[in-house]
């Protein structure tokens, strides 16, 4: 992701903030109205840093836009999976299922909670997980007697997964999902139910308010739930798991191994300032996904991934599949012409952290979408002129006779 810092452009090149080069359209960027930083002064002002109000105001409006019975914040995406995995009761070592074709956090998530990653296929044209290859690794386990934990689904790109059907596979065996809704805070489902909404079955769905997601808190989380007994429990986990004695505020016991895992009021105060404009920049992406749509439209050397039909995406990232053998070419052809092209994600079953739980046969699917896949910038303030360099650059560069 690159930065802008007093109108100089810089970029994060391992893990350090240089000054560019050249300019780079990045392919995702927060930004910042004056309705931001006027929220995030009151806090200054406010006396509370963080366990303060504006937590609970972010909550609420979460709840309001998910439909959740409950939200609950927390400091990341990834804090809000491991909270979601400690709502699961299963024995250590369960399987955790898990599509290969998201970002590693939605796998990690399993080993701190002292489960075990097993990877399930996705569609090999969306990314998303695969509602047969779910019900073929369910029997896997039953033929090995493996006990599973939980089953985590991502709306990749933004786009939403169909939950109701793994649904159908899960409820009768009394399974629960977890939602990873990273990238889809403000995308409707099928049957016009926002993602966080309520269903049976669904144990929680978690967010992210990373700066290159939807809402930009620069680091946040979230939790929505259907039941008011969890939300209270991962209040506590979210903070040591500290009961405060009603009678003597001041005493406190620990009652369970908690975390510190809170969203500080800062945060929380930048989060719900952005959140009040979900609406408006779920449009204006829309407006450029479109575009990018219409372009690549009866190029028969790519596809556009797009969403289901009858679905609502919230166009987190703009993807496009491409040649598997000249991926790595055109995305770096892309980003020599100054488009900060990137790939979401080299497929996680192969990250070396997870070779100790493989081999993972099965997954060709996902293999082939996370080997063709290139994110293209998409993000609030791209101008339509730089949307139309990067067209130009993707169809030079995707057109065989012009490679
Ligand atoms: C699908 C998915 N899940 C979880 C996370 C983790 O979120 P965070 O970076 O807020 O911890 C991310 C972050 O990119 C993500 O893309």
């Amino acid at each position: 992701m690159s930065l802008q810092f007093r109108n100089q452009r810089h970029v994060v090149k391992r893990g350090r903030v240089e000054r560019a080069s050249r300019p780079v359209i990045p392919y995702g960027r927060h930004r910042l109205l004056p309705e931001d930083r006027e929220a995030l002064l009151n806090v200054l002002d406010s006396g509370w840093l963080t366990g303060g109000p504006a937590v609970a105001d972010f909550e609420a409006a979460l709840e309001d836009v998910t439909q959740a019975t409950e939200v609950v914040a927390c400091s990341t995406g990834t804090s809000a999976l491991q909270l979601a995995g400690a709502l699961v009761d299963a024995p250590p070592g369960a399987w955790w299922l898990v599509p290969p074709c998201t970002f590693v956090a939605s796998a990690q998530a399993a080993r701190y909670c002292g489960y075990r990653p097993v990877f399930v296929d996705c569609d090999e044209a969306t990314g998303l997980l695969c509602p047969d290859a779910l019900e073929r690794t369910l029997s896997a386990a039953d033929a090995e007697g493996a006990a599973v934990a939980a089953v985590v689904a991502v709306d990749l790109n933004g786009h939403p997964a169909p939950v109701e059907r793994y649904l159908e596979v899960l409820r009768p065996r009394g399974l629960p999902l977890i939602r990873d809704g990273a990238h889809s805070l403000g995308a409707v489902d099928l049957d016009g139910k926002p993602v966080g909404a309520d269903r049976e079955g669904l144990l929680a769905t978690t967010f992210s308010f990373h700066p290159v997601k939807l809402i930009a808190a620069a680091e946040g989380g979230a939790i929505a739930l259907s039941c008011r007994e969890q939300a209270k429990r991962l209040r506590g986990l979210r903070s040591h798991a500290m009961v405060r004695n009603p009678e003597r505020p001041a005493e406190y016991e620990v009652t369970d191994l908690g975390y510190n895992h809170r969203l500080s009021d800062l945060h929380a105060a930048l989060g719900c300032a952005q959140l009040a404009r979900l609406q408006s920049k779920i449009d204006e992406r829309k407006q450029l996904a479109d575009r990018y749509q219409r372009a690549f439209d009866g190029i028969d050397t790519m596809q556009w991934v797009g969403p289901g039909d009858g679905t609502k995406s919230a166009w987190h990232l703009a993807s496009i599949l491409v040649d598997r053998q000249r991926r790595w070419s055109i995305l770096e052809g892309l980003r020599e012409r100054g488009i900060g092209a990137a790939n979401h994600y080299p497929a996680a079953h192969k990250q070396p952290t997870f070779t100790s739980y493989g081999p993972f046969p099965g997954l060709n699917s996902s293999e082939a979408y996370c080997d063709r896949q290139i994110t293209l910038p998409l993000y609030e303030g791209l101008t339509f002129s730089q949307q139309d360099h990067v067209i130009h650059e993707v169809l030079q560069l995707v057109r065989p006779e012009r490679a």
